[in-house]
């Protein structure tokens, strides 16, 4: 983003002045609040949403890329970026249709611009400043995983700070959500993101070719296979037993299951591309591996939170979202976790883990009522496909290296 501090101190003031009140009943269901439109194209969905200031969406639109990628045997991010081109002016329009509200009514436009796929955060960014700039509307650049964690206060009223844990395709992060836009980092994946992982295996074990997933993502997938499985049959080892801090790697583990895949391969006399046997006990104990490492660092995470007093003392929270949050079986575990340590677990609706236009225009939302990071129509932004969240405060874990009592994992389908 280019800009001069004082320039856009004085912009923002400027801006929020402007932000008008509709209280006119002939403006359909938007009424007496500000609205935002909302737009997200930082991986495989298309999606678009206009909010009111309570929270409540007027109309929504997504367009999901999941079965192209199933099909090309993951996501090829000029494919993803062709996708988003054709879909993004549809789905913008059916939103903004289906809440009523026409472009002038807006107070402002919220959109992904990190992290994310360079070529598909392109996409979402070059058609929104198009936009601001064509209908004069102030511009509110979205950080992707911010807006994740947010999303639970659209649905209940949820205090500063509460800890957060967010797994999806993309990423894993431990962060204290202090404010708005004020985050510190406790952990992040190392390696690759969980719901890669869990996408990989599907395909390493040709779950397209079962008769049950073939057009479920790769976690979906493993999560409706594991039900009937035997986690048992396969111990994998919980990555980064002897490390003491909050950080995540999925890389290892992955190796691991890979392996036991060749070797049952062998066994069955079977060629790559065909599927096991022994898919569902796979695929249960891959879940079960997958959920006490997140388990285990987000244990962690509140021990160091409760020994820093980083969390009310009053009903402290952990929020649970991302994609991969959708799996129940990972809340099950997450809920022994908080059981254990006095916290209260929330975690949205699977319709709100995975991502949508709605989150996007509820940080937007966030950040209008708070006047942070809006920008004027005509300023250039651009996208960031890396951008960590918050304050680093990984080293500080580390140097906790704090240990955890035995928690007995037993989760039961
Ligand atoms: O948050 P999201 O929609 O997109 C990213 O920002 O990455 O997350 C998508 C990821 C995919 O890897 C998908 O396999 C995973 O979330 N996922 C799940 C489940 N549903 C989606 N993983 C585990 N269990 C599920 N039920
Ligand atoms: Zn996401």
């Amino acid at each position: 983003m280019t800009m001069f501090p004082s320039k856009v101190k004085h912009l923002q003031r400027l801006l929020q002045f402007r932000h008008t009140l509709w209280c006119n009943p002939s403006f359909g269901k938007a009424s007496c609040s500000r609205l935002v439109l909302g737009i997200e194209t930082s991986c495989d969905d298309t999606g678009a949403a206009v909010l009111d200031e309570t929270g409540a969406i007027l109309g929504e639109s997504l367009h999901s890329q999941t079965q192209v990628h199933l099909r090309t045997g993951g996501i090829i991010p000029t494919v993803a970026q062709q996708l988003h081109r054709e879909n993004i002016e549809r789905v913008v329009q059916e939103a903004l249709e289906r809440s009523g509200v026409v472009p002038s009514q807006l107070s402002a436009v919220a959109t992904t611009v990190k992290p994310g796929l360079g070529l598909s955060l392109g996409i979402g960014l070059e058609f929104s400043q198009r936009f601001v700039r064509t209908h004069n509307k102030p511009f509110i650049p979205i950080h992707h995983m911010e807006a994740h964690a947010l999303t639970v206060r659209m649905l209940q009223p949820v205090a500063f700070p509460f800890l957060v844990l967010l797994v999806s395709g993309g990423h894993s992060l431990l962060a204290v959500a202090r404010g708005v836009d004020d985050f510190l980092l406790l952990g992040h994946n190392l390696d690759e993101a969980p719901g890669d992982t869990l996408d990989k295996v599907a395909r390493r074990l040709s779950l397209i070719k079962h008769p049950r997933c073939s057009t479920l993502s790769g976690g979906r997938a493993i999560e409706l296979l594991a039900k009937d499985g035997d986690r048992a049959r396969f111990p994998f080892r919980t990555p980064m037993g002897q490390t003491y801090d909050c950080c995540f790697s999925f890389a290892g583990l992955r190796n691991q299951i890979t392996m036991t895949i060749k070797k049952k391969e062998a066994e069955e006399g079977i060629e790559q591309g065909t599927l096991l046997s022994c898919v569902n006990d796979i695929a249960a104990a891959t879940q079960h591996t997958v959920a006490s490492h997140l388990a285990k660092r987000t244990h962690r995470a509140i021990l160091f939170c409760n020994a820093n007093g980083l969390l009310p003392s009053h009903s402290p929270t952990l929020v649970l979202s991302g994609g991969v949050a959708s799996n129940q079986y990972i809340r099950k575990a997450l809920t022994i976790i908080t059981e254990t340590t006095g916290l209260r677990l929330l975690c949205p609706p699977a319709k709100f883990c995975t991502d949508n236009g709605v989150m996007i225009a509820w940080n937007g939302v966030e950040r209008l009522r708070e006047g942070k990071g809006i920008l004027p129509p005509d300023v250039d932004v651009s996208y960031e496909p890396k951008a960590p969240l918050g304050v680093d405060m990984t080293e500080e874990v580390k140097a906790a290296a704090i240990k955890l009592p035995s928690v007995k994992m037993k989760i039961l389908n």
